[in-house]
């Protein structure tokens, strides 16, 4: 029997083994696991190299270590991951503040791209060698990561693999943040802060796709050169300048219809004083506390609409809906290249602890991403 060029999983199920031919993305479907003699040497390592916070702490806590592949489940695939990204919620789940929702791997990693290798059963249109980026709930920092199948997308046309990998968690957050919960529409005013951000640089640029007007703060020359490169029509440079009154003089003192806030503490009542008559603040985090004294007058007098939420901890189907969204809307964006990731520095697994460092000293612009392959 002819086997496939890429690497198989430990065991395979003849059952589901369909027709292929060299070259051909359709290719047999295996399943890990299934107790069945007689079968193919597998050509997957036994063991892959992972990373593992040793105890709640600093960038120190960080341990490489080895460990077994997982082993795709229902409606799951195995992915050989080439890149993932770094996210902030890493480093607080690092801290133990973030700790994963039930059921997820205690491996940080929020989102990757790469080959799948190993299918479960009900895997739908997925196959043995195509390449996606994924969401996923934990487990990117890993040579091999489970992907819930609803949650893997193809990767855009004319993408790398880096720049897919640094897609999923930011552009689900803004799109579920800004488009759903804040109801951005054409020719409104949009705010969000820390532009030169993951999160913030994939705002701009989709609220700019978007048909709004883009408004944003940022720390510093260098950071408001970036967010500007992006498409921001205004930057606030937050260390020098207040940013409720220069977002007034912006917007001849009506306001802006939607804020992404992802600061918090006295951000909170400074950004209802920036929203105009029926705006709307959305709420991703608290970077500088969630407990604050607030005017809540603004909110009845302007009609305003104050909410936020978190991706992680939601449904398989929750995050599916919001990924048929994204594939619907802005995929078709980033293939024509109106959205495109900004990378800002790669390091290799055995580094995680320098991309830990280098996002929590700020100076990043864009995204930290993670090499499996270096
Ligand atoms: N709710 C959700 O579902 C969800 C999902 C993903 C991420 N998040 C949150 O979104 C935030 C961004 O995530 P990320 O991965 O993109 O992290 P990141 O790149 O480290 O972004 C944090 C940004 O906040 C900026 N910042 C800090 N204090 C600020 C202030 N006072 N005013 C304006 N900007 C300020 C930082 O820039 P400077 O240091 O230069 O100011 C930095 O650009 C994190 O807090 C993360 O936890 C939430």
């Amino acid at each position: 029997m002819n086997l496939p060029a890429w690497p198989l999983p430990q065991v395979f199920d003849p059952l589901r083994w369909g027709s292929y031919a060299e070259g051909q993305r359709i290719a047999p479907t295996y399943v890990i696991g299934s107790p069945m003699s007689n079968l193919p040497k597998s050509e997957l390592p036994q063991t892959m190299r992972q990373i593992r916070f040793a105890r709640p702490g600093g960038p120190e806590v960080i341990a490489l270590e080895t460990a077994p592949l997982p082993v795709p489940g229902n409606g799951q695939v195995l992915v050989k991951v080439a890149f993932a990204g770094v996210n902030r919620p890493d480093c607080i789940q690092r801290t133990g503040a973030y700790p994963p929702p039930p059921g997820a791997p205690d491996i940080p990693g929020l989102e990757v791209a790469g080959t799948i290798v190993a299918l479960g059963p009900e895997c739908g249109d997925l196959a043995l060698g195509g390449t996606v980026t994924a969401l996923v709930a934990g487990g990117g920092y890993a040579e091999f990561c489970l992907v819930d199948a609803p949650l893997a997308m193809p990767v855009p046309e004319g993408l790398s693999l880096l720049d897919a990998a640094a897609l999923p968690e930011n552009v689900l957050t803004v799109y579920d943040n800004i488009i759903t919960r804040g109801r951005l529409a054409k020719g409104e005013t949009f705010l969000v802060h820390g532009g030169s951000s993951g999160i913030g640089s994939i705002a701009i640029q989709m609220a700019k796709a978007w048909g709004a007007r883009v408004i944003t703060s940022a720390r510093g020359e260098e950071k408001g050169v970036f967010c500007r490169e992006l498409g921001a029509d205004v930057v606030i440079d937050y260390g020098s300048q207040d940013f409720v009154s220069a977002v007034l003089d912006a917007t001849g003192k009506r306001g802006v219809d939607v804020i992404l806030d992802m600061v918090g503490g006295d951000y909170i009542p400074r950004n209802l004083r920036c929203l105009a008559l029926d705006g709307r603040l959305v709420q991703i985090a608290f970077l500088r506390g969630s407990k604050v004294e607030v005017d809540f007058r603004h909110l009845m007098v302007k009609r305003l609409t104050f909410t936020g939420s978190t991706l992680r901890p939601r449904t398989l189907d929750q995050k599916a809906a919001i990924v048929e969204a994204v594939k619907r809307d802005i995929w078709p964006l980033v293939v024509s290249g109106a959205i495109r990731p900004r990378i800002d520095t790669v390091f290799p697994l055995a580094k995680t602890r320098e991309a830990h460092e280098r996002m929590e000293a700020s100076h990043h612009r864009g995204k930290i991403m993670l090499d499996l392959g270096a």
